[in-house]
């Protein structure tokens, strides 16, 4: 989804910048839609199940979560939510819609998520981006309970962020953006010392940066693939994407045949977690679906 040209200083470009900071979130869901947008159903899935584990293992009832580089906050909204991709992407397809003002789309998504909210899950939701419209939606529909509007990438994060991460436990993150802002994610890790969250991403393959993967070993986690077979992330927007996607999978070692050359962006998910807390993740519940 990332398109990569320029200097990592630089701010990242993909196609669909004009729609990811809008008033509210129709129109990136429908594009979402559009572009055959899969990551969040599979990566939501494993985000789940690292959740329980992480539960089980030390004995907390509830998690602080981050969803970084979160945008309107699909990650957080499938893990805090009972309902899949498929019904959220449905949801903001009907026509019904089109005409609504921002307050009126906010009311229906209050009244449509309010119910679906999970009576089990107690977590702590927070958003980061540098979209403060998306987050801003996001925070007012209940996907998060707080939102940081800030480029960890150039600054420091501010007090109430800093405060925030002491009580992180699980940083999640769909759409392979934290791959492409080791700064950021170092900051992020920096700041969350108090409980050193675990990390879980799913980067598009060629997105899964060696600066991302640095980071997380500097600070003391290991990092490791899923047992997934690589999944559809979306479809390529056109051949030069596509040309681009496979250099760039290929560039990381994986082969693009059967993957990217179907037209399809693949992504993978990686867990990262400190060494004294590696457990066997074979039995895990992961996503059934291939597609
Ligand atoms: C591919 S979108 C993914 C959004 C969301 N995670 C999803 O899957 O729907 C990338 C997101 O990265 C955000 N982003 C770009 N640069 C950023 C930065 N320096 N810090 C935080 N977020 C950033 C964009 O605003 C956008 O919301």
């Amino acid at each position: 989804m990332i398109e990569t040209e320029g200097s990592r200083a630089k701010r990242i470009v993909t196609i669909y910048d004009d729609i990811y900071n809008l008033p509210d979130a129709r129109d990136y869901f429908r594009a979402m839609h559009h572009a055959g947008f899969r990551t969040a159903h599979h990566g939501a899935a494993a985000f789940r199940a690292a959740r329980a584990e992480l539960m089980r293992l030390r004995g907390l009832p509830s998690l602080g979560v981050l969803d970084f580089a979160s945008g309107y906050g699909i990650a957080a909204l499938l893990m805090r939510h009972k309902i899949s991709l498929d019904a959220v992407l449905d949801h903001y397809r009907d026509p019904a819609l089109d005409g609504y003002s921002t307050d009126e789309m906010a009311a229906r998504d209050q009244d449509w998520l309010r119910p679906l909210r999970a009576p089990d899950n107690a977590d702590r939701y927070a958003g980061l981006d540098i979209a403060d419209q998306a987050l801003a939606y996001g925070q007012r529909i209940g996907v998060f309970d707080a939102a940081f509007a800030e480029d960890l990438q150039t600054d420091m994060p501010s007090d109430a962020l800093a405060a925030w991460l002491t009580g992180c436990d699980l940083v999640v993150e769909i759409g392979s953006v934290a791959h492409m802002l080791p700064q950021a994610l170092d900051r992020v890790l920096q700041a969350a010392t108090a409980r050193k969250p675990w990390v879980i991403t799913a980067p598009i393959r060629g997105n899964d940066t060696a600066e991302a993967m640095d980071v997380m070993a500097r600070h003391g986690l290991t990092v490791e693939p899923l047992p997934l077979p690589p999944f559809r992330h979306r479809r390529f927007a056109d051949d030069a994407e596509q040309a681009r996607a496979i250099a760039n999978a290929a560039a990381r070692g994986h082969d693009p045949e059967g993957f990217e050359t179907t037209g399809y962006f693949h992504a993978q998910v990686y867990l990262a977690r400190p060494a004294d807390e590696l457990m066997d993740i074979a039995g895990w519940p992961f996503s059934p679906n291939v597609d």
